[in-house]
C-alpha cells in the first residue's frame, strides 16, 4: 500500500495535492483538511463474488423484505419500514436527539423480539443505560458495546449477529486501516462502506448516526449521501421541544413523508398530526397572522406566519426582524409592499415569525408573509379559515408554486374553506368535481389585497 498526503474539503469532499484556503469544489473557506491517501489494492471489496451481467428479464423484482418500527410515524418517514440489508443515515445538529431517537427505536426492535446492537463511539455504557432508564427500555436483546474501533465493532457484530445494528456515531469511530483522523472525509467513507457491508451480506438494517453543524454544512455526512440508501434529517430548534424527521433521500421510497416529535422526559413522542400541532395555539382572528401551506420536502404542512407593524423608537433606523423566514426575501417583499400596494414603513418596526419555530425556506410563502404584514399594519384580520399561498415577485406578481393540489388538500382537511393562490395554478388544478375550500385565485398583491381587505 502506497501513501501519500492529499488535502480533501471536509464539505464536499474536493482533493487537492497542496493546501488552499478556498475549496475549489464547493467554495468553503478553510475546508481542506490534510489526510493520508491511501491507494487501495483490489482486495478493498472482498465478500462479494464478482459478478455476472444478466438479462434484464430473467431478473426477478426485489421484493425488499422491511422490518416495520413500532413508531409509525418513523415507518412512514422510511417509505414503510427499514428495508433488510440496507443502510440509514441520521444526520441532526449536536444535542438535537439523534441517539434518544435510535435508542428508542432499538428498544422497541427488541421488545419485538429481534436482537440490537447499539454501538457507541461517544458515550459510556452507564451513560447510555441513564438515557436507557428513561426511555424504559425492558428486556429483551439489546446489546450495548461501547468501541470506536470500526475493525472490533464489525468483528463483534459477526459475531453477535443482531437483527438490527445501530452506530452512534459515524465521525467517533474510525478504521485502524486508515491514519487520517476520526471524522475525516476519509474516514467517515471508510466506516460507511464496512458498515454498508456487512448490512448488506447480513441483510439486517443498519442505521448510523451522523452529526451535522449549525451552519448546515454536513461536514463528514455529506459525502456519505452517495454511499447510504437512505438519509434522514432530524431538525428543530433547541428552544422548542418539537422535533421534525425526514427523508433526503430514500432508495427504496418516496422522500416526502414527515413526522414530528416532541421532546419529553420519557423520550421522543410522535406527533400525529403536525399542521394541527403547528397551528394548535394560533391566534384566531387576530391581525396580522397569516396561515401558509409550505411544503417540508415534499410533504404540505400548515404553519402560521406573524407580523407585528409598531412604530419605531430609532427614527430613520427602524427595525426588521426575521425568524423563520430569509431575511432577504422579507426585506424585498417589503419592498414590493411599500411600492406595489403603496404602504410607508419608513417609521415603523417590521417583525416577522414563523411561529412554533418551523424554518421555511420556499419562497411559495411569501404571499402570506405579505398579507400578514399588511394585516398588522391596516389592523384587521383576514377572513376567518383562509389559507394563503403564493411566491411574490418584484412586479408584485403573484407566481405558481408547486404542488398546489397537495397544499389545498392539506387546508381542507384542517377545516379551512378559502384558499388564495396563484392564478398560475388554477389549470393544475383541472376539474376536481369534490367540493372543497373555495378557491380565489389573484394575480398580484393588489388583486390579492382586494380580495381579502
Ligand atoms: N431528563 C430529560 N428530560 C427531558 N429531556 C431530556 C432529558 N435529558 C435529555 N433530554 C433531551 O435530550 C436531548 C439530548 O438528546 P440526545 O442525547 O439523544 O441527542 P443527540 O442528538 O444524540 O446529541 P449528541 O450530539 O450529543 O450525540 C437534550 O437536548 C434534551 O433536550
Ligand atoms: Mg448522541
Ligand atoms: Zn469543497
Amino acid at each position: 500500500m502506497k501513501s501519500k498526503t492529499v488535502f480533501i474539503c471536509q464539505s464536499c469532499g474536493t482533493r487537492s495535492p497542496k493546501w488552499l484556503g478556498r475549496c475549489p469544489g464547493c467554495g468553503e473557506w478553510n475546508s481542506l483538511v490534510e489526510e493520508v491517501d491511501e491507494e487501495r489494492g483490489p482486495a478493498a471489496e472482498p465478500s462479494f463474488a464478482p459478478a455476472e451481467p444478466q438479462l434484464y428479464a430473467d431478473i426477478k423484482e426485489a421484493a425488499s423484505p422491511r422490518l416495520e418500527l413500532d413508531c409509525p410515524e418513523f415507518n412512514k418517514v422510511l417509505g414503510g419500514g427499514a428495508v433488510l440489508g440496507s443502510l440509514i443515515l441520521i444526520g441532526g445538529e449536536p444535542g438535537i436527539g439523534k441517539s434518544t431517537l435510535l435508542l428508542q427505536a432499538s428498544r422497541d426492535f427488541a421488545a419485538g423480539g429481534r436482537s440490537v446492537l447499539y454501538v457507541s463511539g461517544e458515550e459510556s455504557l452507564e451513560q447510555i443505560k441513564i438515557r436507557g432508564d428513561r426511555l424504559g427500555v425492558g428486556d429483551g436483546a439489546l446489546y450495548l458495546l461501547a468501541e470506536t474501533n470500526l475493525e472490533r465493532i464489525i468483528a463483534q457484530a459477526e459475531k453477535l449477529r443482531p437483527g438490527v445494528f445501530v452506530l452512534d456515531s459515524v465521525q467517533t469511530v474510525y478504521s485502524a486501516k486508515l491514519s487520517s483522523s476520526p471524522g475525516t472525509v476519509s474516514q467517515v467513507r471508510e466506516v460507511a462502506n464496512q458498515v454498508f457491508r456487512f448490512a448488506k451480506t447480513n441483510q439486517v438494517p443498519a442505521f448510523l448516526i451522523g452529526h451535522i453543524t449549525k451552519e448546515g454544512s454536513l461536514a463528514g455526512p455529506k459525502s456519505l449521501e452517495h454511499i447510504v440508501d437512505v438519509v434522514l434529517l432530524f431538525e428543530g430548534e433547541r428552544d422548542h421541544s418539537h422535533r421534525i424527521l425526514r427523508a433526503l433521500k430514500n432508495r427504496f421510497g418516496p422522500v416526502s413523508e414527515l413526522a414530528i416529535y416532541e421532546m419529553g422526559a420519557a423520550g421522543l413522542e410522535a406527533v400525529p398530526n403536525p399542521s394541527a400541532f403547528f397551528l394548535k395555539e394560533r391566534p384566531v382572528g387576530e391581525p396580522g397572522s397569516v396561515v401558509t401551506a409550505t411544503l417540508k420536502g415534499s410533504r404540505p404542512l400548515l404553519a402560521e406566519i406573524q407580523a407585528l407593524v409598531s412604530t419605531t423608537l430609532f427614527a430613520g433606523n427602524p427595525r426588521r426582524m426575521t425568524i423563520g423566514l430569509d431575511h432577504y426575501r422579507a426585506s424585498m417583499l417589503l419592498a414590493v409592499v411599500e411600492k406595489k400596494l403603496g404602504f410607508g414603513f419608513g417609521g415603523e418596526d417590521i417583525y416577522l415569525n414563523v411561529a412554533g419555530g418551523v424554518a421555511i425556506d420556499e419562497p411559495a410563502a411569501d404571499l402570506a408573509a405579505v398579507l400578514a404584514v399588511v394585516s398588522s399594519l391596516k389592523n384587521r384580520p383576514l377572513p376567518a379559515r383562509t389559507a394563503v399561498f403564493g411566491e411574490v415577485g418584484l412586479s408584485g406578481e403573484v407566481r405558481s408554486v408547486g404542488q398546489p393540489l397537495a397544499r389545498i388538500k392539506e387546508a381542507a382537511s384542517l377545516g379551512f374553506e378559502r384558499v388564495v393562490l396563484p392564478r398560475g395554478n388554477l389549470a393544475a388544478l383541472g376539474k376536481d368535481e369534490t367540493p372543497g375550500p373555495e378557491i380565489l385565485a389573484v394575480r398580484d398583491v393588489r388583486e390579492a389585497y382586494k380580495c381579502l381587505f
